[in-house]
């Protein structure tokens, strides 16, 4: 079969490799039909290729239809019409059992100290091949799987794998207060979706930041205040402004270890310049791998007593973080992968004719497999307005 593999820094071809088949009696087997590219699948093509091994498969946000079961997998049979999350999960355990899917205590990677396997996503959660391919084999088949009804197009339910039940985690986690206010930064689909979201659930005013033009845009175009990155030194001042000198009541971080710039220098500055050079300069260079300039302007913005939503993904072990203004602002901060599970028969309802989220028409591109190099790239450099990219393999 086709699939999408790694093979080095900003290096991804689609290659023939052997199709995949059951292994355990628990797998499945899903011919992919859609399958989309990831803000996360950006972190593997460029910072966390030390993580990678030439030939891995990438993707972890894909549909189909299941081709074949092993003998132990119950309520899923071949033709049925499936979403796989972006998470291998056993569905039986304790962390399953409490919602924590990403936490499942079956394909937890303890060699890595890591949580649930996830597909296409490097050492660190496991290696498994991933769902950018004609094919893909499911393990824990009798749990991974969202099962979708036939008739709507793909669009409709593709993004249940991850972007969906991402967004919505993040948009729990911030606790906005009815009516109260949230700063979405980073519009990618994560954030873009995280705001439509909250703006569905009642939030009274959300503002959204980012630098890209035609991300601010499509922001605004579904109801969100913008704040553009580019125009302003200090972002958290404007957010005060605009919610009468206190700031917004919650902040979701959906930008993670790539963020742009670095708004909250000012803080990193301050910590180091307090150390020995011979601690300040490992921190300084550790802060370089994960870019704190997100995470940084979210605590300078949030109001006191507010909530942080971390969604963006970080991978940083001695990240330095101003925890005196953390302590001092009484911030609340939760974070982590999504739980995909917990979260779709809340959104399933919302998935219908009216499409109050706008899935349908949530891809900027919908591209045959075979272009997913042109893809990566055009969807890291942000250029040809990539937002979403779906392939079809
Ligand atoms: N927690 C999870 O389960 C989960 C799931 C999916 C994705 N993610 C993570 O969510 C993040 C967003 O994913 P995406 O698909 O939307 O990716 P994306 O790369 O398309 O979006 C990131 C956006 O942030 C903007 N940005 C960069 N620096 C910024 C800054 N300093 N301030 C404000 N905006 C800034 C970029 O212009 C871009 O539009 C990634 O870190 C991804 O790994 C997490
Ligand atoms: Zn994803
Ligand atoms: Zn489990």
């Amino acid at each position: 079969m086709k699939a999408v593999t790694w093979q080095g820094k900003r290096d991804v071809r689609v290659e023939d490799v052997p199709d995949p088949r059951i292994e355990q009696d628990t797998d499945a087997v899903v011919r992919i039909t859609s399958t989309n590219i990831c803000g996360s699948d950006l972190h593997l093509y460029e910072t966390l290729g030390a993580f990678m091994d030439a030939g891995d498969i990438l993707g972890h946000e894909p549909m189909g239809i299941v081709e074949e079961v092993g003998s132990g997998v119950t309520g899923l049979a071949p033709g049925d019409r499936v979403v796989i999350p972006f998470q291998i999960s056993c569905g039986h355990c304790f962390m399953c059992d409490g919602g924590l899917y990403t936490q499942c205590e079956t394909t937890q990677v303890r060699e890595q100290g890591t949580g649930a396997a996830l597909f296409g996503f490097s050492k660190l959660y496991g290696q498994v091949p991933g769902g950018q391919a004609e094919y893909l084999r499911v393990p824990q088949a009798q749990s991974t799987h969202i099962k979708v009804p036939h008739g709507p197009a793909d669009d409709r339910f593709v993004y249940l794998s991850d972007v969906l039940p991402t967004a919505w985690q993040a948009v729990q986690y911030a606790a906005i207060p009815r009516g109260g206010t949230v700063a979405v930064l980073g519009l990618g689909p994560i954030g873009a979706m995280a705001g439509r979201i909250a703006l569905h659930q009642g939030a009274g005013r959300v503002f959204g930041v980012d630098l890209v033009p035609e991300r601010l845009e499509r922001a605004r175009a579904r109801g969100m205040e913008t704040v553009d990155l580019r125009e302003h030194d200090d972002v958290a001042a404007v957010l005060r402004d605009l919610t009468g000198g206190r700031g917004p009541d919650a902040v979701i971080d959906a930008v993670g270890m790539e963020a742009h710039g670095s708004p909250g220098g000012k803080v990193v500055q301050t910590i180091t310049g307090l150390l020995p050079d011979a601690i300040a300069a490992p921190l300084t260079e550790k802060a370089g791998l994960d870019r704190l300039g997100a995470l940084y302007a979210a605590i300078d913005i949030v109001r006191r007593g507010g909530t942080i939503s971390i969604i963006g993904v970080y991978g940083g072990m001695v990240d330095p973080m101003p925890l005196m203004t953390m302590f001092d602002k009484q911030i609340q901060l939760r974070m982590g992968q999504a739980n995909v599970k917990r979260w779709v028969d809340d959104i399933m309802p919302l998935l219908g004719d009216d499409d109050p989220l706008g899935v349908d028409t949530f891809a900027s591109h919908r591209l045959p497999l075979s272009e997913a190099p042109r893809a990566y790239e055009a969807f890291q450099k942000k250029t040809d307005d990539a937002f979403k990219i779906v392939l079809t393999p």
